[in-house]
């Protein structure tokens, strides 16, 4: 095999992960973009962000398009082209819990298959950007779309994608960024019985709940004991802002990923613009400042055209 396109075009929506108790295994996609271009060139790699980070390219080695583009080059044993144009269009905040870089992995891993001619499933896509992150569940939104659940075992990755309504989803973020890394290194490497039966039941009632639209529940079961309490007190206001969420009339509140978002998910009808206004009130009086956008679940998930 070797390249069949000198070009692609990729485009893959931001995630949200955990829904509250669904640490590591949930996913859902959201309606916020980002776009890359691949162009070989024959001379060398010029990689160039518009949007969000345009004032920031970190070096090929530490960049995530680069080293997901490579892993499918390596993975068919094929060169690395000399020559490549990668130029993004982002819109995906980073540091904030949208998933961004599992998003930014796929990006690269799509397009490199797209220059390929296609050798990759996608099972083989998701396992590639899971195992760079080392979980699934944003990579596995990013890439089907909708609400998903993810579970890689030694027999093989399951995932299950389920389509959701078009809830109002006001995303939340302080000015505070921190890293997924971080934010996992402090949680405690054993749980209670009592803490893990709380998670199951709960993970399977989100999932009940979101697909079929009956939300009325949701606060009950999105409460999570297995990380949310302890990644919640390091991020000052965030506790308060949950609570002014729910008095503005939000379904029900969890942390985006690792956070520092929060995510608030109301229904249709409802003011999602209360509910936002709400919670940088409350980070305003913790003495924290954020801002908040409002989005909706993508239905469909990456996409990559020639
Ligand atoms: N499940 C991961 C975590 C998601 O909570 O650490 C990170 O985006």
């Amino acid at each position: 095999m070797s390249m069949v396109n000198d070009k692609a075009y990729v485009r893959v929506p931001a995630s949200t992960a955990n829904l509250g108790p669904g640490f590591d295994n949930l996913g859902l996609a959201l309606n916020i973009w980002n776009e890359v271009r691949f162009q070989v060139t024959g001379e060398h790699l010029v990689v160039e962000n518009h949007g969000l980070l345009s004032d920031y390219i970190p070096k090929p080695e530490k960049n995530m398009l680069v080293i997901g583009a490579k892993k499918v080059f390596e993975a068919c044993d094929e060169p690395f082209p000399e020559g490549l144009r990668l130029e993004s269009q982002i819109q995906i905040p980073v540091r904030s819990g949208m998933g961004s870089s599992a998003a930014t992995i796929l990006a690269g891993v799509m397009g490199a298959d797209m220059l390929l001619g296609n050798p990759l499933e996608r099972g083989e896509i998701l396992k590639i950007v899971g195992e760079m992150e080392g979980h699934y569940d944003n990579a596995s939104a990013s890439l089907f779309g909708g609400l998903t659940l993810a579970l890689d075992r030694p027999a093989g990755t399951l995932v299950r994608r389920y389509d959701v309504p078009p809830y109002q989803l006001v995303i939340c973020t302080p000015k505070r960024g921190s890293s997924t890394e971080e934010m996992r290194a402090l949680l405690p490497q054993t749980v209670s019985l009592q803490d893990a039966i709380f998670n199951i039941g709960n993970t399977v009632a989100v999932v009940d709940m979101l697909r079929s639209g009956s939300i009325t529940m949701l606060d009950v079961v999105m409460q999570d004991k297995l990380h949310q309490p302890h990644r919640l007190k390091l991020i000052p206001g965030s506790e308060q802002a949950i609570e002014a969420a729910r008095d503005a009339g939000a379904k029900a509140v969890a942390l985006s990923g690792a956070g520092p978002s929060l995510i608030a998910f109301c229904q249709p009808d409802q003011a999602a613009q209360v509910v936002g206004q709400a919670m940088i009130q409350a980070y305003r009086q913790a003495g924290e400042s954020a801002t908040f956008l409002i989005t909706t679940p993508a239905d469909t998930g990456a996409q990559a055209f020639a």
